[in-house]
């Protein structure tokens, strides 16, 4: 482990907000370099962990001589997503952003790396890239190992299945074992739940706007830094979307809406998409949250306060970005950083710090 301290060092690469680096840094891991090129993503980060470490821009404008040594890179490239026929040359120019994460591999040297990506990662060319360098390539020392982890069973109360890829020179290291379950056994506790995250948030926002604030990251203004409860705003739906609202139960959807009320795309889409307008249930974990929570057509995200005889006692909107935040398990005091949208994004795109957390765990006792 690095000398200057206990703590194991990483680097965060496409570090985004944070959220990965939330959870490895609540096991104790010291972040010494975190790479985002988005300006707002990476000032909520500096917020958040300070900015000495913090780099905001392209992964690919880093010299060899300025990625120092770590105990453990984690982050993973976003993924292009083409097909398996695709070409697995490092070389292919689709491949840069891996050809990045593999030279930062080489340079830092660390014990472990984590990458987190979509689900069906392991059916794209950039896994198959991935499998050939530690078969015979760059990352011939790495023992690597992969699964789709269901953030839900690591303590995240939400349904959000991720691949995560394990890559170690310190002898081959498993995925870590659920902790949580929806039939809780006496090694897992159940499923967290909507309620358990965001139960005691107000269902009545009093504002629809982010406060006027800005401050200053990488020499330039930016909106922020907002405190939870100042993106716990409200949005200002059409009398029709609300009616539309009114009508879908905890767990329903589009298709509980009248024929009135449905859309044209809709009302010729008889099957799938079954999510979208949907309504979350307070007892169980919350399906994915993806950028755009906030456009109730895009998922399950009204909020789930709903009764079938008290048309009172129903909160007709869409979850704030604050309840978005917590179902995403960041901290109730995580500082945000830019634009309503693009702290959706940056929420949206990030990895549960309960499921980082659960990883970091794991790894942290295989460090030498
Ligand atoms: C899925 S997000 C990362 C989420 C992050 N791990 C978290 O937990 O919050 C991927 C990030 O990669 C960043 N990115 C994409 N291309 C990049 C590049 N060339 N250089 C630096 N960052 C880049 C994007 O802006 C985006 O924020």
């Amino acid at each position: 482990m690095s000398q200057v301290s206990d703590r194991p060092s990483m680097i965060d690469l496409f570090a985004g907000c944070g959220g990965m680096t939330v959870g490895f840094h609540n096991e104790g891991f010291r972040p010494i370099l975190a790479v985002e090129w988005d300006r707002a993503a990476a000032s909520t980060y500096a917020a958040n962990f300070g900015k000495e470490h913090t780099h905001c821009r392209d992964i690919e404008t880093f010299e060899d001589d300025e990625i120092p040594p770590a105990d453990v890179i984690i982050g993973g490239p976003p993924c292009q997503g083409f097909s398996n026929l695709g070409s697995k040359s490092v070389d292919d120019p689709r491949n840069k952003l891996w050809k990045q994460y593999l030279r930062f591999v080489t340079i830092a040297r660390p014990q472990v790396f984590v990458i987190e990506n979509v689900e069906r990662f392991s059916r794209t060319s950039e896994f198959q890239l991935l499998l050939e360098e530690a078969e015979h390539g760059i990352l011939k020392d790495y023992d690597l190992t992969h699964k789709v982890l269901l953030a839900a069973d690591y303590g995240v109360p939400q349904r959000r299945p991720r691949t995560i890829v394990i890559g170690s020179r310190v002898g081959e290291i498993p995925l870590p074992e659920p902790t949580h379950a929806k039939v809780p056994t006496a090694k897992r506790k159940p499923w967290r739940t909507v309620r358990d995250a965001i139960g005691w948030v107000d269902w009545y926002p009093t504002t629809t706007e982010l406060p006027e604030k800005h401050t200053t990251y990488f020499e330039q203004s930016i909106r922020g830094e907002f405190r939870g409860t100042e993106i716990h705003f409200g949005r200002q739906p059409t009398p029709m979307s609300l009616e539309r609202y009114d009508h879908v139960p905890p767990g329903g959807g589009r298709f509980d809406l009248p024929d009135h009320l449905l859309s044209r795309c809709w009302r010729e889409k008889k099957t799938g998409t079954t999510d979208v307008m949907g309504r979350m249930r307070w007892d169980a974990p919350s399906l994915t949250i993806r950028t755009e929570f906030f456009k109730p057509e895009k998922g399950q995200y009204l909020h789930p306060q709903w009764e079938l005889d008290r048309p009172d006692r129903r909160v007709n909107r869409v979850i704030t970005h604050y309840e978005a935040s917590l179902l995403q398990d960041f901290p109730k005091d995580y500082q945000w950083c830019g634009s309503k949208t693009e702290i959706a994004k940056q929420i949206g795109n990030a990895v549960p710090s309960g499921l980082a957390a659960a990883i970091a765990k794991h790894i942290k006792g295989r460090l030498s």
